[in-house]
């Protein structure tokens, strides 16, 4: 079944949103499989750069590791955007990238929500999740054809049909500043902070984005339990930041310094953050 366009999201038409944002094109729907999963198509027809696709609600929402990434109508922004890099020499990049953007933009546009990223993808408040980051690159011959980066932000309470585990765990832009909050302007932040850090290259973070990924790495300093991809069992140790090619740096309590590319991070505890210096 196709999903089926609207003519306005939070009160604004496509041509209103196009004209904000500077974008070629932007396709609004109202109840969709993912975002990233109609901006893949749209990618694969061609839909140029910068190409911006909403959904009021996802029925498939998804998050890395193919969680269930829970979209109810008109609570949280989901949107994806068409990406053309040139080259894409570190993929483990683009979700820290494109988070810290999303984290610096949310912070200079909602005062009081002192937003976090947690290593790769995750967007914190406080101690819960709110957001989160799921980049998804198609390959042609060794070249990326297209990246689709697809972000969801909780901007209001999530609703009784969300499950209550997924409740408890969460929060939204809503209760952290105890505000009412416009899904564009979320949308805003999202857009601006796509294009400050993914418009140009995706090779390396510079010396402006370590420093500011130092301010917003939520896991810096937190001790944490780490399962890498393919291992038995995980490994307890503190996280102590992010390198310039979008590693993990992990600290074990027995052994050296590590880079981690692909794994599950759990802090051992919600506030066992050491203090740093
Ligand atoms: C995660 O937490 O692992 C990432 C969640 C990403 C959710 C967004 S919502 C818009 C886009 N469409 C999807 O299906 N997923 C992303």
């Amino acid at each position: 079944m196709s999903a089926r366009r609207i003519s306005r999201w939070a009160g604004r038409t496509e041509a209103e949103l196009r004209q904000r944002w500077g974008r070629p094109d932007v396709h609004l729907f109202g109840k969709v499989g993912s975002t990233n999963d109609q901006a893949r198509l749209l990618a694969e027809e061609e839909a140029p750069a910068g190409t911006i696709v909403i959904g009021r609600e996802q029925t498939g929402g998804r998050g890395r590791g193919g969680r269930v990434w829970h979209s109810p109508p008109n609570t949280g922004v989901y949107l994806s955007m068409i990406f053309r890099p040139a080259e894409l020499e570190s993929p483990g990049l683009l979700p820290v990238m494109a988070g810290l953007g999303v984290v610096r933009a949310l912070d200079l546009a909602f005062s009081g929500l002192a937003p976090a990223l947690k290593w790769p993808n995750d967007i914190y408040a406080g101690e819960r999740k709110c957001g989160g980051i799921l980049a998804e690159a198609s390959w042609s011959k060794g070249a990326p054809r297209q990246v689709i980066v697809g972000v969801g932000i909780n901007a209001k309470p999530l609703p009784p049909s969300v499950p209550a585990a997924v409740r408890t765990a969460a929060t939204s832009l809503e209760d952290e500043i105890d505000a009412k909050v416009d899904l564009a302007e979320v949308a805003d932040a999202i857009v601006n902070g796509l294009e400050a850090f993914l418009g140009e290259s995706t090779s390396a973070l510079d010396h402006g984005a370590l420093d500011l990924l130092d301010h917003y790495d939520w896991l810096r300093d937190r001790r944490v339990s780490v399962l890498v991809h393919g291992a038995e069992s995980a490994t307890t140790g503190v996280a102590v930041g992010i390198a310039p090619d979008g590693a993990l740096l992990f600290r074990p309590d027995r052994g050296a310094l590590r880079r981690i590319e692909n794994a599950v991070v759990v802090p051992e505890k919600a506030s066992s953050r050491k203090a740093s210096g």
